[in-house]
């Protein structure tokens, strides 16, 4: 059969538009971490210079609006040769909140304007991230460049998709924590898991027991490298500690970033901070000092009434501070040794007829449960909390590999995923030898990318009650802020696309990455190259 020389100038046309449309999809994905679920773009590249928002809907608070023109309009602030000699291009930028909570957003370019539609603030921001990063990646001589036509359809497929920090072992003032809640809100992060207490240092004020800040948030020094034994100290006093009005401003400046904040009170294990301040609280209520080491300490809370009323002092000031229904309580890392040689911890167990101190265990546990329960909020714990019997109402941290987290989730309950082997951020990049000292493991980019958090071996059906995933950042071996960074960028990149359920092939990430670098650049976030 013969093709006439006008079909075959059809067919290639055809070709060609196929080949851009194909051309538009990738160019325009290429810039986005994490990966959103679906984008379809089509027609000519268009120029303009700033967007302007219209908002249709008046239920957005002037604060949260501002939050969102900042990410609407990105380069005001990272581009620096935008003087124009033509006249400036704007972008109409139409803001809907709908009301439905579907958790998904929706991103339509028309070529006069672009509608942004969510069904609530979370939505509207992760939306606006997307649009930023659209806009930063296709960014020409001080302009954007956008295709005529655009939908991207998106919603995240874990609920905690979280990011922890430990201020106890080194301290980091408000100012970082505000850095490291942009940086996870840049990648749809939505939870902060903010470790305040530990055996190292209590950093959140409590008004009713000032001694927890005063001595229990100073240490007089702290050991150098791994110089464990002999042991060797750098002479210098380590302090700091948030006041509640600190903690207020951070939680709103983390509401505005669609992240929740939830703090984390150790016990009743790595508390020498608080029984540094309060002796009275541990079993031999011997006095000892701030630890100057890191490590397990066998020196616990006791069992006793009085420490319970303490800390239920305590988390009642915390959970008036934090808005989070969740509340993390530690539960980690639990010596037996003093509640064994403790007459008051052996009359609990033979009163309550105990069998064992991981009964005990669970006792303990339970009684902040229904403390927190009765306030109308929930716990999470290490796994450890399963040890002994699971209190009723909590959820579990799944950190010595995943069995904790199968184990809760057969018996019903939440569980957030965060094994040693992919999410602990304080382990090595690479096993060149050549990183700065770390606490040791090994846990690439590439690995954290192919992180599943759905265990292997839970049934279907159980599947549901994997909360989310979240990595951890101790600080024993990081002093400063730029190594915090260091150890966070890139792999939250990757962990941010594993939790929003997009994750393609590794190369393909490592390409998308290559934007994001010079991003970290612009902003002065370290990184790992
Ligand atoms: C932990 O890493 N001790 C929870
Ligand atoms: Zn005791």
């Amino acid at each position: 059969m013969k093709i006439s020389w006008l079909k075959r100038c059809c067919l290639l046309l055809g070709f060609l538009g196929y080949l851009a449309f194909v051309y538009a999809q990738i160019s325009f994905r290429n810039t986005l971490i994490p990966a959103v679920q679906k984008l379809e773009a089509s027609g000519e590249s268009i120029v303009f210079d700033s967007l302007v928002i219209q908002q249709r809907t008046s239920f957005i608070a002037p604060d949260a609006l501002q939050v969102l023109t900042d990410l609407l309009n990105p380069a005001k602030e990272t581009s620096t040769n935008s003087i124009k000699s033509t006249p400036l291009k704007i972008l109409s930028v139409e803001v809907i909140l709908t009301h439905q909570n579907t958790g998904e957003y929706q991103l339509e370019m028309h070529p006069d304007r672009l509608i942004l539609k969510g069904g609530n603030y979370g939505d509207l921001f992760h939306g606006a991230v997307t649009v930023s990063q659209l806009l930063l990646g296709n960014l020409n001589n001080g302009s954007y460049v956008l295709p005529e036509r655009l939908k991207i359809i998106d919603r995240p497929k874990f609920n905690w998709r979280g990011m922890h920090l430990d201020v106890s072992r080194h301290f980091f003032p408000v100012s970082f924590i505000k850095k490291y809640i942009d940086i996870l809100s840049w990648y749809k992060i939505n939870v902060f898991h903010w470790h305040l207490t530990d055996d190292q240092g209590w950093r959140i004020q409590i008004n009713k027991y000032p001694r927890l800040t005063q001595i229990g948030g100073v240490r007089s020094e702290t050991m150098t490298a791994k110089n464990f034994d002999p042991y060797v100290g750098d002479g210098k006093e380590h302090s700091g500690f948030y006041t509640q009005e600190e903690i207020r401003d951070v939680v709103q400046y983390a509401q505005l970033r669609n992240i929740e904040i939830i703090p984390e009170i150790e016990m009743p294990g790595h508390a020498r901070a608080a029984l540094a301040a309060y002796p009275e609280l541990s079993c031999t209520q011997e006095k000892l000092p701030v630890p100057t080491i890191w490590g397990v300490f066998e020196d616990v809370y006791c069992n006793r009434e009085s420490t319970f009323r303490f800390l239920f002092d305590v988390l009642e000031e915390v959970m008036a501070l934090f808005p989070s229904r969740i509340i993390h309580i530690g539960g980690d890392e639990v010596p037996k040794t003093r509640w064994n040689a403790c007459s008051e911890c052996r009359k609990i167990r033979i009163d309550r007829q105990l069998k064992d101190a991981h009964e005990l265990q669970s006792y303990f546990i339970k009684r902040i449960d229904s403390f927190v329960s009765s306030r109308g909020k929930s716990i999470i714990g290490w796994d450890e909390i399963l040890e002994g019997g699971l209190a009723q109402n909590a959820m579990v941290m799944s950190w010595r590999g995943t069995e904790g987290g199968i184990t809760a989730a057969n018996m019903g309950h939440y569980a957030v995923m965060t094994p040693g082997s992919h999410c602990y951020f304080d382990h090595y990049q690479d096993t060149s030898g050549l990183e700065p000292l770390a606490i040791g493991g090994f846990t690439s980019v590439e690995k954290v990318y192919k992180y599943n958090p759905i265990p292997e071996g839970l049934s279907p059906e159980k599947q549901h009650f994997i909360w989310g995933a979240q990595a951890n950042m101790w600080t024993e071996y990081m002093a400063s802020e730029s190594q915090v960074e260091y150890m966070l960028l890139p792999r939250i990149c990757a962990l941010s696309e594993v939790l929003w359920g997009t994750t393609s092939d590794f190369p393909d990430f490592e390409q998308r990455l290559q934007s994001h670098y010079e991003y970290f650049e612009s902003k002065n976030w370290n990184y790992r190259k």
